[in-house]
């Protein structure tokens, strides 16, 4: 059966979209719990939505002793409805505890929904920039907004909203996602924007000295001819400092496919280089898609890291997945440690390894191939390269000979998921992934999370990050080679 998800919609679309969590009635108050406690699909580590939608990672940041996370969620069903933000914290960026919705878009400067936005912290203060989103008869406007969290977890907006009203001139209503940072005693804020002029996507400035009153600067110039220069928006900018280098990242859209690259719905970008923000330019030295994968999009960095630099993302855009029998959609994909090593972004789920996987269980070695069968869903599998051959499948394989597989051939690195159902929808943007690496592969970590899948070469220089969503559980991992390629391999499940 080709899944289509309609069907199995528990309310009706048009008297929800608008709805704010405070006019929850007690039968939606039931719905709520019902869908709470079932487990099918969700994941143990990835944040999935209590119920509901979840989209962006929001004001990501480590305040008070604690890291602080909110989504854009919406409460009421799994389509995009009216935005709040949900609110989340955790001591290691593994285990989180969740607090409900704590921007709910009740103001008129945000009639249409708490859209993304960051965190900066500043003097015992974490400030939330957000958008306020506000749609019109055939047209869009844009607030940015300030909320202050506190140290009792508390969120109160503030109360000379909107910081800034409107879009400057030359840009159309489609200018949201503040991220706001600190450089020489300034406060800048980055947002995605699309020009009047030629309909494109661009990122634009504003400046602050009190993170209150903004001032219009221009937009950032990257200065770099590439694809992404092509797409009709950028969204969810976000700029860092890792390992001594600018780190530029945003969510271009509309860009068309190239050979490897730019083949999801919405992709994401990120530039190597130096801002100057006197001279409002961004110089590239290297630019990237972010994510190799299928599912991966609008990610943030986390403010105010009190160590490593770390990014967690949406997996995914797509508008129907098998969850949504279940009354939720979507989920974040682990936080990752960046790093900058030969001159490339490196991602890898650092506080995974060093919370729930610290244990070294026993290695087995490839000889021709391996059969494992998997006692859950939930697990990491590690494989080690010894010098030669590199050509080898590893297969995740369901009980119907469904499958995903990962295919290594030499430096040719091949993703399917043609074989699961529910993507039979999404084959405009194919069921494959390729990448042709520039460097000999060593090392590959599959995490593997009920119904997420984030695959990380070589300690992160590449990730593919996938969704599926299994019928049965029964699995097995198949793990062959054609020639006599040694793999050191070994299996953990991920247990809380
Ligand atoms: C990205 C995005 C943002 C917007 C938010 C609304 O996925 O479209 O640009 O603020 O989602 O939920």
């Amino acid at each position: 059966m080709i899944f289509t998800g309609k069907e199995l919609r528990w309310r009706n679309v048009e008297n929800l979209k608008y709805k704010t969590i405070d006019l929850a009635t007690e039968r939606d108050v039931r719905n709520f719990e019902k869908i709470k406690t079932n487990s099918k699909y969700r994941p143990k580590f990835h944040i999935t939505p209590p119920h509901g939608l979840l989209n962006d990672p929001n004001g990501f940041c480590y305040y008070n002793h604690q890291y602080h996370l909110f989504y854009q969620w919406f409460p009421f069903d799994t389509f995009h409805g009216m935005k709040h933000w949900m609110h989340l914290t955790s001591s290691d960026l593994i285990h989180w505890q969740e607090h409900g919705a704590k921007i709910t878009p009740t103001e008129g400067y945000e009639s249409h929904g708490a859209y993304s936005g960051a965190a900066i912290v500043e003097d015992d203060q974490a400030y939330l920039f957000y958008t306020g989103n506000i749609k019109l008869e055939s047209d869009r406007d844009a607030n940015q907004c300030l909320a202050l969290l506190s140290s009792d977890n508390s969120v109160t907006k503030y109360a000379g909203n909107p910081v800034i009203q409107s879009v400057p001139e030359g840009y159309t209503g489609h200018v949201r996602d503040p991220k706001v940072l600190k450089d020489g005693g300034r406060y800048f804020m980055l947002l995605g924007a699309q020009r009047k002029a030629d309909m494109k996507g661009c990122i634009i400035v504003y400046k602050s000295f009190d993170l209150t009153k903004w001032e219009f600067q221009g937009e950032l110039n990257i200065e770099i001819n590439a694809p992404f220069q092509s797409a009709y928006m950028f969204e969810c900018p976000d700029l860092l400092k890792v390992d001594g280098q600018d780190v530029l990242i945003f969510s271009p859209q509309g860009v068309e496919p190239q050979e490897f690259r730019f083949h999801n719905k919405f992709n994401v970008v990120y530039c190597l280089g130096a801002v100057d923000f006197d001279n409002l330019s961004f110089k590239v030295e290297h630019w990237d898609e972010l994510d190799r994968g299928f599912d991966f999009y609008a990610p943030q960095t986390l403010a105010n890291s009190p160590d490593k630099p770390t990014l967690i993302a949406w997996a995914g855009t797509d508008e129907e997945l098998p969850s949504m029998d279940y009354g939720w959609i979507h989920c974040l994909t682990l936080p990752r440690s960046l790093s900058v090593k030969q001159q490339r972004l490196h991602q890898y789920p650092e506080k995974l390894f060093e919370k729930v996987l610290a244990v070294q269980s026993e290695s087995l070695q490839l000889n021709g191939e391996q059969s494992i069968h998997l006692d859950s869903l939930s697990f990491a599998l590690n494989l080690e390269l010894e010098q030669g051959g590199c050509n080898f499948e590893v297969a995740l394989v369901n009980e119907n000979n469904r499958s995903v597989n990962l295919v290594v051939n030499d430096n040719h690195i091949s993703l399917f998921r043609t074989n699961y159902e529910h993507h039979a929808e999404d084959w405009c943007f194919g069921s494959t992934r390729e990448l042709e690496t520039d460097y000999d592969i060593n090392t590959i970590s599959l995490i593997c999370d009920e119904s997420i899948i984030e695959i990380y070469i070589n300690d992160g220089r590449d990730v593919f990050t996938c969704l599926f969503f299994p019928q049965d559980v029964e699995h097995r991992l198949h793990i062959s080679s054609t020639d006599n390629t040694k793999l050191n391999i070994n299996l953990q499940y991920l247990t809380k």
